[in-house]
């Protein structure tokens, strides 16, 4: 097995279930991960390992997830030079996303990070992979098939949609 190139890591174990959508987009691409839980809150010190090793262990993209006063995400782009990209969990601390978006979207000039929406971390998973698909030919070319298939998707639902009427009027475009 390949060394992981995007390390996944999250608050809590129970921002698993929003970010495992990163981790399978990023399967399904074939780009090799790593998944740990690192709180900033919790497990400071080991936060600021992982940042710090980061980059000697490999990994060129890091995906963090983190809910409410969401942390993570800032404090590891504020130690490492590789890119982070922040997923804002909706989590059982946050009051209703909005701390966890803003938490992380804030940053102060200097420290960037790529913030997807309330959840996204399927996003997420897809940016990191473009990342690597910028020097990589073989995630770019999965990469490419991956959005001509969205592509087919929404063509053969407009298909579907425009060979029937609404309420006796055509629908679609010509
Ligand atoms: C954040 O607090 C975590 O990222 C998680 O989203 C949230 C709740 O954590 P638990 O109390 O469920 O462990 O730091």
């Amino acid at each position: 097995m390949s060394k992981p190139e995007v390390g996944i890591i999250m608050g809590s174990q129970s921002d698993l279930e929003v970010m495992s959508e990163a981790a399978e987009v990023l399967e399904e691409l074939g780009v090799e991960i790593e998944v740990t839980v690192v709180s900033a809150h919790r497990t400071p010190h080991r936060m600021v390992e992982y940042a710090e090793k980061a980059r000697e262990r490999g990994l060129r993209v890091i995906i963090a997830g983190a809910g409410g006063a969401a942390h993570l995400p800032g404090m590891v782009a504020s130690i490492t030079t590789l890119p982070v990209i922040g997923v804002p969990v909706k989590s059982r601390n946050s009051i209703d996303g909005w701390d966890s978006v803003l938490s992380i979207l804030q940053m102060p000039g200097g420290i960037p990070v790529a913030t997807v929406a309330l959840n996204g971390s399927k996003n997420a998973g897809i940016l990191a992979a473009e990342i690597i698909g910028s020097f990589d030919a073989g995630v770019a070319e999965r990469l490419q098939k991956y959005k001509d298939k969205l592509k087919e998707k929404v063509e053969k639902s407009a298909k579907e949609l425009e060979s029937h009427s609404w309420r006796g009027k055509p629908i679609g475009f010509k």
